[in-house]
Parts: C-alpha cells; sequence; structure tokens
C-alpha cells in the first residue's frame, strides 16, 4: 500500500498494483475486465455478499471471492480498489478501502448527499491516497473529440453547452427518491459541462409536474459558467428504453460541435453552417462501444496510479456532481436561480 506522491517511478514501474473489486454486478464485471487487461495491475479478489455474483465472477475472472470488503481488505494488501455498489452504498466500502490505505476508483455518484462526498474527499486526502469517480464520458469517442476540438480552438471561445439526454425509467432499486435522475444520471453531465466549461456559478431548475412524491421524469437545467458562459440540460425517462440517448452542442465565438451520438459521430461548424467537417471512430483501431469508455476511464486511472500521479478525474469532480444536483434541487425547491461557489 503506498501513500499518494511516495512511491518512486522506478519502483512503481517495477510491481503491479494488487487490486480487487467491491459489488459483482455489471459494472464491476466490467472493471473486473479493465484491471485484469491493464499491464499495471492484477486482480486478485472481488466480493459481494450475493454469493453468486460473488462466485461467479471470481470464476471468471480466476481471483479469490469475499461475502465483504472487511474481509478482503483484511486479507489481500491491496494497493487499490474499485467500488461498483448500487448509488446508496458507495460511501462505506469507500471509507473503508481509504481507512485501509487503498487508492479507490469509485463509480459515480460519489455518496447520494454532498456531506457524504465532502468526507469522502476529506478522507482520502488525509490518508494521503488517490480517489477517482467515474465519469467515464469525458472518455468516450464523441464527448472526447469534442473536447480536443474545442481546446484546438476550432470554435473560438465557448459562449454555450446545449445537452439532451434521456435514459430508460429506472427499476424501483435504484429510483429511491423521486429526484434519483439528479444523481444518478445527469451527475454524468453536471461533469461534462464542467470538462468543456469550467467551474459552474449559477444553477436554475424547473421540472415537469407529476403526482406528489412521484418519480421526476422530465427537467430542464440552466448553468452561467465563471468564464461567462451558459449551459442548459434537458432530460428525461423513458419506459423501456434500451439505452441512454445523447445529444451535445457546443457554441463558440467562430463556430459549434455537435456530438449527435456519442459512439459514432461529431461535426465541426466552423463559418458557413452548410459545410461541416465530421469526425468518427476509426472501427479498425481501439473501440467504440459506450462501455469501452469505462473500461479505459478504468485502465487511465490504474496508470496514473501506478506511476504515482492523480488520477484525472478525482473526487473534488465528484463533489461538483454532488453540489450541483443539490443546487438543482434547491432549485426545484424554491423556485429561484441558486448562486453555487465556483464548482
Ligand atoms: N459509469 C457509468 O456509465 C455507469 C453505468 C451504469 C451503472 N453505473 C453505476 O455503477 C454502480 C453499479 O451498477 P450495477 O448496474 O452493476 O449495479 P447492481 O445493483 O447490478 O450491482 C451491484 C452489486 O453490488 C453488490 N453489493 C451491495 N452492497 C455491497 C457491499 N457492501 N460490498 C460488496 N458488494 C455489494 C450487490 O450485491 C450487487 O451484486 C452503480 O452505482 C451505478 O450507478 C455507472
Amino acid at each position: 500500500m503506498s501513500r499518494a506522491g511516495e512511491t518512486s517511478v522506478s519502483e512503481s514501474a517495477a510491481k503491479k498494483l494488487r487490486m480487487a473489486v467491491v459489488g459483482c454486478g455489471p459494472i464491476g464485471n466490467l472493471h473486473a475486465r479493465a484491471i485484469s487487461g491493464s499491464p499495471h495491475a492484477r486482480l486478485v479478489a472481488v466480493c459481494d455478499p450475493d454469493a453468486a455474483r460473488r462466485d461467479q465472477a471470481a470464476a471468471r475472472w480466476n481471483v479469490r471471492a469475499h461475502a465483504t470488503d472487511q474481509e478482503m481488505l483484511a486479507g489481500e494488501a491491496l494497493d487499490a480498489v474499485t467500488i461498483a455498489t448500487p448509488d446508496h452504498l458507495h460511501v462505506e466500502p469507500t471509507l473503508a478501502a481509504l481507512g485501509a490505505g487503498c487508492h479507490v476508483f469509485c463509480e459515480k455518484p460519489l455518496a447520494t448527499s454532498p456531506m457524504e462526498a465532502e468526507r469522502v474527499v476529506t478522507t482520502a486526502a488525509e490518508r494521503g491516497v488517490y480517489l477517482a469517480v467515474d465519469y467515464n464520458r469525458r472518455f468516450a469517442f464523441g464527448y472526447r473529440t469534442a473536447q480536443e476540438l474545442l481546446a484546438a480552438g476550432r470554435i473560438g471561445e465557448l459562449k454555450y453547452c446545449v445537452i439532451r439526454a434521456s435514459d430508460r425509467t429506472p427499476r424501483a432499486a435504484v429510483a429511491r427518491h423521486p429526484q434519483v435522475m439528479l444523481t444518478t444520471f445527469l451527475t454524468h453531465f453536471f461533469d461534462l459541462l464542467r470538462f468543456y466549461g469550467g467551474p459552474i456559478r449559477q444553477v436554475q431548475a424547473v421540472c415537469g409536474r407529476e403526482p406528489a412524491g412521484e418519480l421526476m421524469r422530465s427537467v430542464s437545467l440552466s448553468f452561467q459558467f465563471a468564464g461567462g458562459a451558459v449551459g442548459t440540460i434537458v432530460a428525461g425517462y423513458r419506459d423501456g428504453q434500451t439505452r441512454t440517448a445523447e445529444w451535445l452542442e457546443l457554441g463558440g465565438t467562430t463556430g459549434a460541435i455537435v456530438v449527435e451520438d456519442v459512439t459514432r459521430r461529431v461535426s465541426l461548424i466552423e463559418s458557413d453552417p452548410d459545410r461541416q467537417q465530421t469526425f468518427a471512430p476509426n472501427h479498425f483501431v481501439g473501440s467504440d462501444a459506450f462501455y469501452d469508455s469505462l473500461v479505459e476511464h478504468v485502465q487511465v486511472f490504474v496508470e496514473h496510479i501506478a506511476r504515482d500521479a492523480p488520477p484525472p478525474v478525482t473526487g473534488v469532480d465528484g463533489l461538483a456532481g454532488m453540489k450541483l444536483a443539490a443546487a438543482a434541487s434547491e432549485s426545484l425547491a424554491a423556485g429561484r436561480i441558486i448562486e453555487v461557489p465556483d464548482l
């Protein structure tokens, strides 16, 4: 177990990180796939209270299975763990792993409240270990290409960012409170706004009308960035939708970038709207399935930890996501703009 900043490059390059996954659902298995495919780490164990799931994952990845994270942390001398438990069960295993001196890669959302997220971020800092949160969209073809074009100055200075997103209506185990969309789904898009536009200072929200206490199914959010640009997210849940549907436009002083499909196509519109340059992934190099961005993010985390560098998406980003969700919620309740301290 190494503390952040204490391992020399040659020392870390020589040894593989001993890693484990907490939670053996579909996402935990993606974490396991990523770690198993990394040249910098060795997956040694998984844990899950569900015996069938942990045994299946242990057999699939050829590692030991534990019923609890405490048992696993006590027995495996781990350097880093990934957390893939349900949203409301991220904090306890994250704190336990940080307490055991492990670096942690936690699925989004980092917690279920800003207070809990703050505690997790503070604990990582006190323990001197790295903490990352899985905002994997930053690694998906369309969003990454848009960031590269923006950074290369192809649309001038960013002035607006518009996102439309929908997902299937969540199952009851996930829909634990009416505004769950803000923390479980829109947290990704709060992060994308910050990825492109930097810190946010104002949030305003309105939502569609639903019977009291029922799941919020549609919401419209407006943001002002500290740098002066504006952003909008319009999102909804649809019954039976098979995957997320997402669309993004970045508008700048000299052009616009449109991500029509995050896995397939990005358009750059410079001066003439009738002349667009399109970008598509190379199907022969790399991969273009949506969840490859999640696998890549885990591997980027591992590679950074192995050379003792801070991961690209940190607990502080996860905390900002929680604070923006809380500000949106406050705006819905109060019916006014909420000022946030440059998140
Ligand atoms: N980044 C993304 O794009 C993305 C996509 C989908 C889901 N997610 C997130 O990934 C997480 C997991 O999603 P999933 O669909 O695999 O969930 P899931 O509910 O299918 O699986 C979670 C597993 O964690 C286990 N678990 C519960 N408490 C545990 C504990 N204390 N220790 C160990 N295991 C425990 C459960 O038994 C279950 O097997 C969620 O937070 C979800 O929001 C992220």
